[in-house]
């Protein structure tokens, strides 16, 4: 503003201070990665350039950050983003993640790794692309001690009141995304996509967690579409869709002698469309540690031809011989468990299973209207069976159920 004679002196100033004073002052620094030497070519890859651009934005003292990943490819080999960071930052992502597509080039155990971060708020239209299909014939840990390993899509660990929202992550080498000792965070109209026959591609895994919302997402993999792992607590699932996949479950639990309690499970208004599993609890036969999984609540659940829609297996030994002999039943114990209005249809004519531990067993199970109807090749209409278990049933109930 040139302000060229005196009388127009005191007006100038009056207008800079009206132009300074309508200036929003917590407008966030934008950081648009295209300014800092990335090369969206799907090739060149972009791990320095978008790690000095988090260093930037996370170190900025003045006010927020929006760190700008515009549309375009770009190649990515691993990285980590790591706080604490000075203020709130946003990472928007709308263009195309690419990982590497031979796992060896990721030395790390996850592809973009997010650790010690308050107030992180990921969203935008993006793919996080895994470029997994070269990795997936090569799972083969549980047989061959020499299997490479293989970089998760994106993690989480020791973030807290972060969400991420929108963003869509596809084919992942391994787990999709980890959650490890997070809190106060929401995942919102995210979608998860790989091939059914994907080994292990779980969608979203948490363990140690806690006040943790899932919401309005869509996942469909080659694993559990969510896994909920030993310390999760105050978890609550919206509006999810799953399928293909193992449907959404509580474990493996007890294998490990320092695991924590789960509880406080919501599972609401939630479709498992071709899963192997809807419903799954699952702890190891032979368990070390003795550890509680208490108040959960499934609701208004539909099952669309699940292989078995609700599973409470506390024989878990995916891989046998177990050393039940040893050790003895699961020492975890179950209780508190609500399902209520889950209704579809059963690919095995067992659609309920309900086997608890002997040494331990499951403790007020409580079973409302449930009816799922066997669509099967066995013919015949569905069944349930129980072990172990003291609960009631009431409302409508179709298999009969086994409660006593
Ligand atoms: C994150 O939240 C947990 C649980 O509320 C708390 O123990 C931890 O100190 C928090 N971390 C940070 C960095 O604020
Ligand atoms: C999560 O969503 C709830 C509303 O459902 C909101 O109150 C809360 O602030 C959100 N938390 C974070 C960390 O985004
Ligand atoms: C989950 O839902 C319960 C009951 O509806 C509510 O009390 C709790 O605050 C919710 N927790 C989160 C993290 O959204
Ligand atoms: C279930 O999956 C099938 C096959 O992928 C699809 O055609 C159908 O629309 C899905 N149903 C719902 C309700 O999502
Ligand atoms: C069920 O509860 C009753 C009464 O508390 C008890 O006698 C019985 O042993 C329990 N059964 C199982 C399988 O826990």
């Amino acid at each position: 503003m040139a302000c060229i004679s005196y009388s127009f002196k005191t007006l100038c100033l009056f207008l800079l201070f009206v132009a300074a004073a309508s200036r929003p002052t917590n407008k966030p620094k934008v950081f648009n990665v295209r300014r800092y030497g990335s090369k969206p070519d799907g090739k060149t890859d972009n791990a320095n350039a978008f790690t000095s651009v988090w260093k930037s934005a996370c170190g900025r003292k003045s006010g927020s950050s929006k760190i700008y990943v515009p549309k375009g490819t770009f190649y990515l080999g691993g990285v980590e983003f790591l706080g604490p960071c000075k203020n709130p930052i946003e990472f928007i992502i709308d263009g195309t993640l690419l990982a590497p597509a031979n796992p060896m080039d990721i030395k790390q155990d996850i592809w973009i790794n997010f650790r010690y971060i308050n107030d992180l708020s990921i969203s935008g239209s993006g793919i996080l692309d895994g470029q997994g299909e070269q990795s997936w014939p090569l799972n083969d840990c549980h047989k061959n001690p020499n299997c490479p390993k293989l970089a998760m899509n994106m993690g989480f660990a020791f973030v807290n009141n972060s969400n991420i929202k929108d963003i869509t992550s596809l084919n992942s080498k391994i787990g999709h995304l980890n959650f490890y000792s997070v809190h106060h965070f929401n995942i919102t109209g995210v979608t998860i996509t790989a091939p059914g026959d994907s080994p292990n591609t779980d969608g979203i895994k948490m363990g140690f967690c806690s006040n943790i919302q899932i919401s309005k997402t869509n996942i469909g993999t080659g694993d559990d579409c969510i896994a909920i792992l030993s310390g999760t607590t105050n978890l609550n699932i919206s509006n999810v869709k799953c399928g293909p996949g193992h449907g959404i479950s509580v474990g493996s639990l007890g294998k490990n002698k320092d695991e924590k309690d789960v509880k406080d499970l919501t599972v609401r208004d939630v479709i498992f469309n071709g899963t192997s599993d809807g419903i799954r609890i699952k702890t190891w036969e032979s368990s070390a540690s003795k550890i509680l999984v208490s108040n959960f609540v499934y609701e208004n659940i539909q099952m669309i031809d699940v292989g078995n829609p609700i599973n409470i297996d506390q024989k878990y030994c995916p891989y046998p011989p177990c050393e039940h002999e040893q050790k003895g039943e699961s020492h975890v114990q179950i209780q508190n468990l609500k399902l209520k209005n889950i209704f579809g249809t059963s690919k095995n004519k067992m659609a309920v299973k309900l086997q608890c531990s002997k040494s331990f067993p499951c403790k007020n199970v409580e079973l409302i209207d449930v009816n799922l109807k066997h669509n099967g090749v066995e013919g015949g209409s569905s069944t349930a069976v129980c072990e172990n278990i003291n609960g009631s049933a009431s409302g409508n109930m179709v298999p009969q159920h086994c409660l006593n």
